[in-house]
């Protein structure tokens, strides 16, 4: 019987010394598996002498069980370690600081024209959208541009290829086009809710939009925004149009000392047409509003022509009106102090990190001039 006493101790030490779980299931195989060594003590009993049985039998069953308890106790033991241990090594430290995350930002023609129309909305102007490409109609036509007329070229228009049809389209060239398509009732169906459809004087509205040329330097880009404005009804004159742009100027440069002058121009869709620049002062290298004794055109307006109202079925005895168009990228660059409207759309994120907009800022107008 000293086998298995001796049996006993050598696998409680084996089971006390071993360091993980499977280490543990190696000796449960070792001594209870199929070929283990207490299973072969089990299957000594069969052969042997009921007397033999009587007295080795309990001996046998009493080592495997308290082998198995062994082996029971120690893998639940090594078990609750290595969890402890896992729980450890994988504990949150919660007073580590967040990793900062990358923000976008707005950029500043977005946040421009957001301001922008935040002042017409409260001036009571609705907004008014038409498409990017459009057709001769609306970009030149409607708008009393004489066919053929070299006034169609100052534009320096970029044209599609003829279609089937043999129309060519093209991007337009100003957001003047939707003046026609808000006045030409029912013509279009509004794209969304709030954007107006073409409908019957009066009519007040704004048109924020991209606007395309052949052009490019300091001053222009190829791809540019717009917003026009309109307004129709009985009894408009010049003096309503000057009244709502030297307001809308000093709210959206948040100071009345920003002066302003009109200059007579020409456009086909406007008579008379004026050009209001804002005075300035060039003599740093770069362009200073508010100061000086330089002027700046920032945009185009006029009294709606005659023609154009004919053309939208709007009778010009009965309804006046007039119209406006202004860079906003230009004013923007103008009222953040940016050198090169070309850095608008260069797409440098270092510049937009400096220049862009927090997306939690509202439209408002709480920057004011530097
Ligand atoms: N569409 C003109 C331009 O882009 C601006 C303008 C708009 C002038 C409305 C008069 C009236 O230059």
């Amino acid at each position: 019987m000293t086998d298995l006493t001796q049996l006993q101790s050598d696998l409680t030490a084996q089971i006390a010394a071993a360091t993980d779980v499977a280490g543990v299931e190696a000796i449960r195989v070792a001594a209870l598996g199929k070929s283990g060594s207490i299973s072969a003590l089990l299957k000594t009993l069969g052969a042997m002498s009921p007397d033999e049985r009587k007295e080795k039998g309990p001996l046998i069953n009493q080592l495997r069980d308290a082998v198995s308890a062994a082996i029971a106790e120690r893998k639940t033991a090594l078990e609750t370690a290595e969890l402890d241990a896992r729980l450890a090594r994988e504990s949150l430290d919660l007073t580590l600081p967040a990793r900062p995350r990358r923000k976008g930002s707005v950029h500043p023609t977005m946040q421009t024209m957001d301001e922008m129309v935040a002042v017409f909305a409260e001036m009571g102007f609705a907004v008014a959208e038409g498409p990017d490409i459009e057709d001769d109609f609306h970009n030149f036509t409607a708008l009393n541009f004489p066919p053929k007329h070299p006034a169609r070229e100052m534009h320096d228009t970029f044209f599609f290829n003829e279609g089937p049809d043999g129309e060519r389209k093209l991007l337009r060239t100003h957001t003047s086009p939707v003046q026609v398509r808000a006045m030409r009732k029912g013509n279009t169906a509004p794209p969304a809710p709030w954007i107006a459809a073409g409908q019957e004087p009066p009519i007040r509205i704004i048109v924020p939009g991209r606007t395309y040329r052949m052009d490019s330097d300091a001053t222009h880009t190829p791809m540019f925004h717009q917003i026009e404005g309109l307004v129709i009804d009985k009894g408009i004159h010049m003096g309503h149009l000057k009244w709502t742009l030297e307001t809308f100027i000093a709210r959206f440069f948040e100071t009345d000392a920003v002066t302003t002058r009109f200059r007579p121009h020409h456009f086909p869709f406007t008579e008379p047409s004026a050009e209001m620049d804002v005075g300035c002062d060039r003599s740093g290298g770069e362009v200073k509003i508010g100061t000086g004794s330089d002027w700046l055109e920032i945009l185009g307006c006029g009294m709606v022509h005659p023609n154009v109202l004919r053309h939208c079925g709007i009778d010009p005895d009965v309804y006046q009106g007039f119209a406006f168009g202004m860079g906003v990228d230009r004013l923007g660059t103008l009222k953040y102090g940016m050198p090169d409207l070309r850095d608008m759309f260069a797409s440098d994120t270092r510049w937009l990190a400096h220049y862009g907009f927090s997306a939690f800022q509202a439209p408002n107008l709480v920057s004011g001039l530097s």
